[in-house]
């Protein structure tokens, strides 16, 4: 890797002696490839430098970069431009707004959970879409950012009592500002329908929402209701949504949570591949047994491991494990869960077979669905993207490495409709990324969650070279991608 730091702004590169994964799931081959204004203009074999700047890629992979099509990064956006947690892994794009809880259109000085998960009580302050769109662009973050319009969002900013059913009027509201974000560019409606605030909406106002969203060509993503016992007719309720509404649905972090579930994916990937046969459905998934979200006590069932990420009262408790802690206090875990919030914890309640037949489902996308703001945070905010590469394709061989980029990158594009971006062909947005498939890994680990990840050698954000030499140069690309007008 010779481009020297004043060359990080070149409009013309030429990646040269490395190994093309195309992101379409085609098997590799050799290439160079041409970078100009942005854009890819030449894939082949040994391409002339003609005054290129060159990135000497030999014994490397050039991929697509990975779009993380789960995150909570709406504020991280804005406050911490430089994304480095993404841009280490080689996510180029990430699309926010997942699970119902979007920054915006809202405007609040003291929201309730579970909107906390997006850095704090008082991060509300875009009234509109539109006006989150330019402070994105403003912020100028170093990956690009596509924005889902969340759900609670929508009903805590309409609703004195979000946790009663809408009136007409209130659901009037909704639909307002669910228009004015889809027409400044959103990429569609998320629900978190397992969250307080956004359970006592029923079906038919989501499908309501949702038609905006796909009259807008947008796409629905569901944190479903229930991801345990009730897991079927919790998809079945997205599912019926989507299909009235006539818009791709993706199913959130599908998994099946606690022990009377263990197994159960066998069931679910079959129900669901059933009901692809009428509509079209994704999936995403992140690659661990532990999930993480608010700290909430229907969640601590005393069988599984729960470790704490953050808490208001007590932050000296993050890291620690809950059943610790309440040995520490005499007393029960729920109690301790209940004297420790408001606060998040990673709840390990998912079975490694589970995870792997998710990963494996041929519509299964990668998402990281990493809180950013977590004091001890998962260890997919870091990690999520080389896991999958490292671990599960390389040492565990659950599928190649191809088939890992295709679900990173173009499969995430088309179904998120990010125009012209994960795949490399002429014509397409230059980001890219180089990484050494004999030692991409994750390192962030449940003790230490933030470790960035080994063997992602150089990232490129639409034509800029935004990390290099397994650093950032301190030059940023990303963009607001707006639905529809992304090319
Ligand atoms: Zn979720
Ligand atoms: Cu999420």
């Amino acid at each position: 890797m010779n481009a020297t730091r004043e060359a990080h702004g070149s409009a013309h590169w030429l990646f040269q002696g490395g190994v093309v994964i195309d992101g379409s799931g085609a098997s590799r081959f050799r290439a160079d490839v041409r970078v100009e204004n942005g854009r890819i203009s030449e894939i082949g074999a040994d391409l002339g430098l003609r005054g290129a700047t060159r990135i000497d890629a030999s014994g490397r992979v050039v991929a697509p970069g990975f779009i993380d099509v789960h995150t909570h990064d709406d504020e991280c956006v804005l406050s911490a431009p430089q994304m480095l947690s993404k841009i280490s892994q080689g996510v180029t794009t990430v699309v926010v707004g997942n699970c119902g809880i979007s920054l915006a259109p809202l405007v609040h000085s003291n929201v309730p959970p579970p909107l906390t998960l997006l850095g704090g009580s008082d991060k509300h302050v875009f009234p509109t879409m539109q006006a989150y769109a330019q402070a994105v662009d403003a912020a100028r973050p170093a990956v690009n950012v596509a924005a889902l319009v969340g759900h609670s969002t929508l009903r805590v900013a309409t609703m004195a009592d979000p946790y009663r059913a809408a009136t007409r009027a209130e659901q009037a509201k909704m639909a307002d500002l669910m228009r004015e974000a889809m027409a400044a560019g959103a990429t569609g409606l998320s629900t978190g329908l397992f969250y307080d605030t956004n359970a006592a909406a029923d079906v038919a106002e989501v499908t309501m929402l949702a038609r905006i969203a796909a009259e807008a060509g947008g796409v629905y993503t569901a944190h479903i209701r229930n991801e345990a016992e009730d897991v079927i007719a919790s998809l079945d309720e997205a599912f019926t949504a989507a299909r009235d509404a006539a818009l791709p649905v993706v199913i959130s972090h599908h998994k099946c949570a606690g022990p009377a579930n263990w197994g159960r994916s066998v069931e679910t990937l079959a129900h669901i591949d059933a009901a692809r046969r009428a509509q079209p459905i994704g999936l995403d998934a992140y690659p661990y047994v532990a999930g993480s979200t608010i700290l909430r006590p229907d969640l601590v069932d005393g069988i599984i491991e729960i470790m704490v990420t953050w808490s208001e009262p007590y932050p000296e408790m993050s890291g620690r494990s809950l059943a610790d802690i309440a040995q520490e206090w005499q007393c029960s875990q729920r109690e301790a869960c209940e004297r420790l919030q408001p606060g998040g914890a990673s709840y390990f309640q998912m079975r490694e077979d589970d995870v792997r037949r998710v990963l494996q489902y041929e519509a299964t996308m990668i998402g990281s669905d990493g809180l950013p703001h977590d004091r001890h945070p998962h260890p997919r905010l870091w990690g999520t993207f080389p896991r999958v590469l490292g671990h599960y394709a390389r040492e565990l061989g659950l599928f190649t490495l191809e088939e890992a980029v295709r679900r990173m990158t173009s499969l995430s594009a088309h179904r998120f409709n990010l125009l012209d971006r994960g795949e490399i062909a002429v014509g397409k947005h230059a980001d890219l990324v180089v990484f050494d498939p004999d030692f991409v890994i994750d390192r962030a680990t449940y003790a230490q969650p933030t470790t960035p990840a080994a063997g992602i050698d150089s990232v490129m954000v639409s034509g800029s070279m935004t990390y290099h030499a397994q650093g950032p140069t301190g030059i940023r690309a990303g963009r607001f991608l707006r639905l529809g007008t992304r090319s």
